[in-house]
């Protein structure tokens, strides 16, 4: 198994146990430049991006290619040597969603010019880039829209809302919560992620599926879950909204419940206590 990442926003550290097994390596490369690979490829898994808005918002112009040339390039990969390629697509593709929950039939409503369309237009060429070779080259494709999905070796400074609650919980300092605390997000925990890629990378639907936890939770719910796991006794502050962040976010599940039989297994307090022991064992 090759690991191709440039670390933009990743850590080696988190593959180190990997390296130890002769037949995994980690390649430094950026997939937006042709890329060169020896043996044989089965199948080829594109979750290279950065993928918070703090990620994004420092690297816009890299986002935007590794959704556009990257991806360009993966499927040239998967298709010169007959690869199954999967995108790791997002629900962000739904922007801000007009319709509730979000069913993979849904077109979305995205400001491609705002601070986030780098992202979610990337995401979405990268579907349209996805499609277009399975319809012209006959190539098997797979495209997980993922939800919110959270877990060990999250990065603190992310700005993602777990890695935040959390360190802020555990350091004893308030927990900031955007706006008045009462957009939703739908919390997956990522073992739950993983197994509903690998089904959907070993069945053969080419289009879209959503990948998440129905489980709906407001920002202020999720922060006063941490507080108590945390048992942190931390205030919970209060900032402005930042610009096109989504109002409500959950996916329906319907086409992966029958396609994969598949639906999360950890709850999000569950995946939480987890993620903070984790936090706290690491000291991250
Ligand atoms: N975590 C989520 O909630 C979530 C939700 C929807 C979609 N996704 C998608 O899943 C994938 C992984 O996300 P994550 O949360 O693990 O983020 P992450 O930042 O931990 O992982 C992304 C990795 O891609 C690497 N990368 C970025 N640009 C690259 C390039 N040009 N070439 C090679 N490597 C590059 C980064 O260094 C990093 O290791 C992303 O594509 C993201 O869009 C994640």
């Amino acid at each position: 198994m090759t690991c191709i990442d440039t670390l933009l926003t990743g850590d080696a550290g988190n593959v180190r146990a990997l390296e130890a097994r002769p037949q995994f390596q980690l390649l430094r490369h950026d997939v937006s430049q042709p890329l060169e690979l020896g043996g044989p490829v089965d199948a080829v898994l594109h979750f290279a991006s950065p993928a918070s808005p703090v990620d994004y918002a420092a690297h816009p112009i890299e986002t935007l290619e590794v959704g556009t040339l990257g991806t360009r390039n993966l499927l040239e990969l998967a298709q010169a040597r007959g690869a199954v390629f999967l995108l790791a697509s997002t629900s962000e593709v739904y922007g801000d969603p007009l319709v509730h929950p979000q069913p993979e039939t849904y077109w979305g409503n995205v400001n491609p010019i705002g601070p986030r369309g780098v992202y979610d237009e990337a995401k979405r060429a990268a579907e349209a880039f996805t499609m277009a070779y399975h319809r012209r080259h006959g190539l098997r494709t797979r495209i997980a829209r993922i939800f919110n999905t959270f877990g060990p070796r999250m990065r603190s400074n992310d700005g993602r809302a777990v890695p935040n609650f959390i360190t802020q919980a555990l350091a004893g300092k308030a927990l900031t919560v955007y706006g008045d605390g009462s957009q939703t997000r739908s919390l997956c925990y990522v073992d739950d992620l993983i197994e509903g890629v690998m089904r959907l990378l070993a069945c053969d639907e080419p289009g879209p599926v959503n990948l998440g936890n129905p489980q709906e939770l407001t920002m202020l719910e999720l922060a006063r879950l941490v507080k108590e796991l945390t048992g942190s006794r931390s205030e919970i502050a209060f900032s402005p909204l930042p610009v096109d962040d989504p109002r409500q976010r959950q996916p329906d599940i319907t086409r992966a419940r029958e396609l994969l039989e598949w639906e999360p297994r950890v709850a999000p307090r569950e995946g939480l206590a987890r993620t903070i022991d984790w936090f706290r064992s690491t000291g991250r």
